[in-house]
This record gives structure tokens, sequence and C-alpha cells, in this order.
């Protein structure tokens, strides 16, 4: 076969120098991280090879009363009112949800969490980081952790008002991103400031976040145990500056001040990370952060989900961990393409392909012709009897 030219790996080399490249300039402009470290030195994230400093560094802060800067400003405080937390949400980039887990909720959640940490340390299956221990896939490890993704209020008390939020944040139909325990162990390290819908800049959506985060914390969380770090208002820095804008000085960081039981709510463009806990005990906080419908969630939870709780999931909880096909998302085998992407909507249960694999039943669609055998043609094709269930 005779080999076009313009077709060759050499040729298309040739041409595609960084002058050439589509879009060049504004996809690797590096903003808005670039002006930030440049602009404020303080924001560099530490060297986890070398000892902590302190000093004029970003961890290096306390709670919003008690800072120099922040204290005289009106912060968001908790409250059970969903008006004041869009507002707090909207002006701040967080709100925090007072009792959004009862004192009993909040003990079962902690009691289930803690017996989990120390259970992965014994079974030597830990996930440590640099700034401490994390727990992941929380659905699998306690029946509470799946009521929660849920929003039950069996297990979370304030979730009416929380989907609420997502709803209006995120448009009906949005699903869970992911949902793990984030330790800040004594000793260790402050994540670096980020945004968790930072994985799209350099565009920073304008008029709403497109992802947000549910920061559930089941014990106190102060300046002294790594109360997570935030930068208020930061998201509106963000929005400001626009898509590949650059960002000037920025305000200080604080320690979050909250009780066990509160839940924070943030927006996917608010700067925060966590921080250095100076205790001597572990703690912990868990985050679900929620995104649209079609965005692929960090945890793969079509693989990591357990049998039996796949079995058990409710509709509610198989939507929410994106296991409700929807013709832009998570079709299989062209099942799904069409389906609305609604809780239930049997034109877009992919549940029923996870099961066949789990029992060893999956049969794909391979390649076919006039010329296949009738055992071939008439094989028990999963995408078959999916397709037969839409009709029951
Ligand atoms: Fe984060």
């Amino acid at each position: 076969m005779k080999k076009i030219k313009e077709f060759t790996q050499d040729y298309i080399d040739q041409n595609s120098s960084n002058e050439n490249h589509l879009f060049y300039d504004f996809l690797h402009s590096k903003e808005p991280y670039q002006s930030i470290f440049k602009n404020n030195p303080w924001m560099l994230p530490p060297d986890i090879k070398k000892p902590l400093e302190w000093g004029d560094h970003y961890w290096d802060t306390t709670v919003g009363r008690k800072h120099q800067y922040w204290k005289d400003f009106e912060l968001p405080k908790p409250s059970k009112d969903i008006n004041q937390i869009r507002e707090d949400f909207l002006e701040w980039g967080f709100a925090l949800i007072e009792d959004a887990m009862s004192k009993e909720q909040t003990s079962r959640f902690l009691n289930r969490l803690l017996e989990q940490a120390e259970g992965e340390k014994l079974a030597k299956i830990e996930n440590i980081t640099p700034s401490g221990q994390y727990v992941n896939t929380l659905i699998n490890k306690g029946e509470v952790f799946a009521q929660c993704i849920e929003q039950n209020p069996e297990a979370v008390q304030a979730g009416p008002l929380i989907e609420q939020l997502l709803n209006e944040s995120l448009g009906k139909g949005w699903i869970c991103h992911s949902f793990l325990a984030n330790g800040a162990d004594p000793g260790g390290y402050p994540q670096g400031l980020h945004m968790d819908q930072g994985p799209l800049s350099p565009w920073i959506t304008q008029e709403a976040p497109a992802l947000v985060n549910t920061m559930y914390i089941p014990q106190d969380i102060n300046e002294e145990n790594g109360g997570t770090l935030v930068i208020p208002g930061s998201h509106r820095i963000m929005i400001e500056a626009g898509s590949d804008g650059q960002i000037g000085e920025l305000p200080p960081a604080i320690n979050l001040e909250a009780k066990a039981g509160t839940i924070m709510l943030f927006d996917g463009r608010l700067l925060h990370g966590t921080a250095v806990n100076k205790s001597d005990k572990p703690r912990f906080v868990a985050t679900m952060s929620n995104v649209k419908s079609w965005m692929r969630t960090q945890e793969n939870w079509v693989i990591s989900v357990a049998p039996e709780i796949l079995k058990n999931a409710s509709p509610k909880l198989l939507h929410r961990i994106g296991l409700q096909a929807l013709t832009y998302g998570s079709t299989i085998e062209g099942f799904g393409l069409g389906a609305s992407g609604r809780i239930g909507d049997k034109w877009g249960a992919i549940q029923q392909f996870r099961v066949a694999y789990d029992e060893g039943n999956y049969q794909r669609v391979r390649e076919l012709s006039a010329a296949s055998t009738q055992e071939e043609l008439s094989k028990d094709y999963t995408v078959r009897s999916a397709r037969k269930n839409t009709k029951e």
C-alpha cells in the first residue's frame, strides 16, 4: 500500500510546532495557578521532603474570628436557614450547615469511619498521603455512607436541604463524583490550595460551578487539629478573572472552625486544602463532591461498588453513582442512548450489565455478518435482554 505523505508521523511532526497547535496559548496558559504563585509566593505548597516550615505560608493561619485580616468580616456561620446558606455560598464560596447530622448520626458516621481506618491499617492497606490517612470508596464500608450518598435523612438529617441546593447549582440529575474520608494526621503536611474543578482550568465557569463539594465534619475542627484551609471568597476572584485570567494578590487562608455534625457546602472554584494538624490525635473529614450528570466521576463506581451493595441499591443510589445511563453518559453497547437519565428509567438501567459481569454471564456483541452461525446469532447477548427488560 502506498503511503500518503501527509498522513505520516514525520510529516505531521514537521507541521506541528507549537505555533501550529490548535488553541495552544489558551490551553497551555497554566492559569490561574501560574499567576497565583507568581503574585502570592506564600501560596506555594511545602516541599514534603523537608520538615514543614512556619511563617509566611498559607498553612500558618488560624480561624476567621481570630485572624488579623478576617476578624471583622461576616464570614459564614453555621446555619440551618436555606436562604442564609444560599447567601453565604454565593458570597463566600462556602456555607456551613449546622447540625446537618444529628448527634446520633454523627457518632454512627464517625465510629464506622474510625473503625474502618483502624482495620485498613491492620490489613496494611491504609492509604497514607502526605497529609494523613485517606479512607476511600466509603460506599463499600458501611451502610451509613451509602445512605449519605443518597442524602437519606436517616443518615444525614439535612439531606433534603443539601439536595435542593445541589439541584439549584448543578442542575437536577447531578451525580456523586466520589466519597472518601480525608485524614489530617499529626505531623502531616498541608495540601496545596486548589480548586476542586481545577482540572477544567484554564476555563473558569463564569456563572455557576461545575462541581460542588459537600464536606462531612464528624468531629470538631479548629485551628489546632487541622480545620480545613479555605480562602473565603476566592471563587469570586476566579470568576472576575475569568477563563485564562490572571490572579493578583489573594487574601489569606483561614482554618475552618466547625462543630461535629456540620456539613460544609463549597463551590468547585473555591481555593481550599487540608490543613496541618497540630494536635496529637488524627482528624477526619469526608468529602463527597458532586458533578453534572454527564461528567466522568472521580470514583469509578462501575468497577468499585461491591456486588451485594449494587444488587440492593435503590434506584436513587444507582443514579447517584452514575449507574443510570443517559444519552451523553455511561451508555453500554448503545444501551442508554435516548434515555432520560431520570431515576429508575428502564432505558438507562445499566446495573444489569454489571450484575451479568459479576455472575460471569456478560455477553458482548462481537463480529457478526451474514456468514455468522445460528449459534452466534441467537446468543444470549446482554444488550438483547436489557432491551427486552425495557418492555416489561
Ligand atoms: Fe479539594
